[in-house]
């Protein structure tokens, strides 16, 4: 097909991945976390990586937001683009774990499939999805950068929750509540992560 990649070979390096894990003393995996804005996504992946690196594991946070800096910069929040957001981070999150890396990408993610299509690129039990599971209304009500607020306004036009949808896994490695209606700390909810991780090898 014009403009699709043809006649092209894979080649195998002769370092494998086993052979990077044995190195790093690690094996590689995706942390996916999905949620509203404002759910807490970026601080647990800030909070969990800190964690992670103070007991001596490479780990490195692919950001939804700052990748849409650079890599994904040409991307709207259209159904197709957010699409395609989340392919490109689900590819780039399978190279940092094949490269004995722990790999968080927080996205907001909406769409069940978007994120299915990520999970299916890496062996199952390399993937780990994490639900944010904060309502709406408390998200909305935190609106750390006033976004919420311009969505209801109709400047922003498609934003998650307001005129655009979520759907919520319905199957998910690990569920981030609140406790009493309120955000836990970050600590807990990085530490509710590293407890999955250790138990799960
Ligand atoms: S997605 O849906 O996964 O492609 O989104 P993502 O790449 O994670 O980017 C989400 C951040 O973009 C800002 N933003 C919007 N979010 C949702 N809907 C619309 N229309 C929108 N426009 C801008 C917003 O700051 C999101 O940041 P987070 O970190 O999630 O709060």
């Amino acid at each position: 097909t014009v403009g699709m990649s043809t006649n092209i070979v894979w080649h195998e390096c002769s370092i494998g991945k086993l052979e990077r894990q044995n190195l790093l003393m690690q094996k590689g995996c995706v942390i996916w976390i999905t949620g509203f804005s404002g759910s807490g996504k970026s601080t647990l992946a800030s909070m969990l990586n800190r964690q992670l690196h103070c007991r001596g594991h490479v780990s490195y946070v692919l950001d939804g937001d700052n990748l849409r800096h650079g890599l994904n910069k040409d991307l709207s929040f259209k159904a197709e683009d957010r699409a395609e957001n989340i392919c490109r981070v689900g590819e780039v999150a399978k190279l940092f774990a094949d490269a004995g890396v722990i790999c968080t990408a927080s996205l907001i993610s909406p769409y069940r499939r978007d994120r299915d299509a990520c999970r299916a690129l890496v062996p199952d039990s390399m993937f780990i999805e994490v639900f944010m599971d904060v309502p709406l209304k408390v998200c909305e009500e935190r609106d750390p950068k006033g976004l919420y607020k311009l969505a209801r306004a109709g400047k922003i036009k498609g934003f998650t929750g307001i005129d655009d949808p979520y759907e919520p896994p319905m199957d998910c490695e690990i569920v981030i509540q609140l406790k009493d209606g309120k955000y836990q700390t970050p600590k807990a909810m990085a530490e509710q992560v590293v407890t999955y991780l250790e138990e799960n090898g």
